[in-house]
């Protein structure tokens, strides 16, 4: 499946309603992440040079279908326009009688923000009115929003039954070409990094991801699940002890499948945790087996030279989810350790989300992996092999 983009049709003149990701991270009312406003750039700036006129569409946070200035996109058209260098005119609504007179005033290229589209109930109902009226002076629609293409809404799916003309994005092209297309048909080896808190958010993906992998290496408190199945105890670390089947068939899948499977030979552990503190009691490295009171944090030096090698020898690199509690100090070697292997690695490297985006640009290597992605569920739901009703609902090339 492949979609058409804003490349294969023409925009001048036209009125491009464009549905972006910018549910940006807030704090105090000032933007505390940029990093999916600066992903849209491209797609923007192209549209605008084309001579469209350009209406940007996002959520903001969850506003659960009402006005709440809280959620405001405003301080987002602020942004927007010192990054374009161009006036940023923003709505404040985003569809009706101001929608319709404010794009009747833009000039060819010009560029207007409306106002948060969950404002709205229809928006997450995906009504076919509010819809309907979202589309009301659009010729051309346009989606790059990869983190919100999960979600069969308004502005994501209902919205393209009203308009003739759906094609995607320079970032969501990216996005189905690094998460897609080069884990597909991947360069080999490919090594596959999994990490995060639990199996049972990650059990899909693994699945998924087992058809296409040649190693993958599991870190984060989703290995001592995979530890207690191999009959391993792990002391007080956060575990699913009613997974452990599903950790038993992953396992089993990996040996007749031929993929290699490493879990970490030892680990961080502590005897107490003060996650908002950001503070570990006393710590220890202990392989195999975790003792009673203590509690899995971070994979140890050994795991992180095994890991370090197999991913040194990759041609691909996925990898999604963290390999302990690295918002602390004291856990976060095992992390950022694997980061710069990455970042260092000859291969294509592909940051799949979420927490693991975070971890990599906390430890400063953010510039030297190939794709970071701005999904989060998205990513996520995109790696299960799930079709995503944002990017179905868009014009397919003629194959
Ligand atoms: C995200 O941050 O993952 C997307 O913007 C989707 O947001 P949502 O989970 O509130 O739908």
């Amino acid at each position: 499946m492949s979609i058409k983009t804003i490349e294969d049709i023409q925009v001048a003149g036209k009125r491009v309603f464009v549905r972006v990701d910018f549910n940006v991270p807030m704090k105090g009312g000032a933007i505390s992440d940029d990093s999916r406003i600066v992903a849209a750039l491209p797609t923007i700036r192209y549209l605008a040079k084309q001579g469209a006129k350009v209406m940007l569409c996002s959520h903001l946070g969850r506003p659960k279908g009402k006005p709440n200035p809280e959620f405001s996109l405003s301080p987002v058209a602020n942004d927007l326009a010192v990054k374009l260098g161009t006036p940023v005119t923003f709505i404040n609504e985003c569809i009706g009688v101001s929608v319709e007179m404010a794009v009747k005033a833009m000039s060819d290229g010009g560029v207007a923000l409306l106002e948060n589209v969950r404002f709205h109930e229809g928006e997450e109902k995906n009504d076919p009115e509010f819809a309907k009226a979202l589309a009301a002076n659009t010729d051309v629609y346009v989606n790059d929003a990869f983190g919100s293409a999960h979600r069969a809404h308004a502005s994501t799916e209902g919205i393209t039954k009203h308009v003739d003309t759906c094609v995607g994005g320079f970032l969501l092209q990216k996005e189905l070409e690094y998460l897609g297309s080069k884990t597909e048909k991947p360069e080999r080896p490919f090594v596959v990094i999994l990490g995060g808190a639990k199996v049972s958010d990650k059990i899909t993906v693994i699945d998924a991801l087992l058809e296409k992998a040649d190693s993958i290496l599991i870190g984060g408190a989703m290995a001592y699940t995979f530890r207690l199945a191999l009959g391993g105890k792990v002391g007080n670390s956060l575990s699913e002890p009613d997974k452990v089947d599903v950790a038993k068939a992953a396992l089993e899948k990996a040996k007749a499948k031929g993929v290699e499977f490493l879990l970490p030979v030892d680990n961080l552990v502590c005897d107490a945790l003060d996650f908002k503190g950001g503070l570990l009691g006393k710590t220890q490295i202990v392989e195999g087996d975790i003792p009673d009171g203590w509690e899995g944090v971070d994979i140890g030096p050994k795991t992180i030279e095994l890991y370090k090698k197999t991913v040194e020898g990759a041609k691909t690199v996925l990898w999604n989810g963290p390999m302990g509690i690295f918002e602390i100090i004291d856990s976060s070697g095992g992390t950022f350790a694997i980061a710069e292997a990455v970042a260092k690695a000859d291969c294509v490297s592909i940051i799949g989300g979420g927490d693991s985006v975070k971890a990599v640009k906390r430890s400063g290597f953010s510039e030297q992996v190939s794709f970071m992605s701005t999904g989060g569920g998205a990513s996520l739901e995109f790696l299960e092999g799930k079709e995503l009703p944002g990017v179905i609902a868009l014009d397919q090339k003629d194959s």
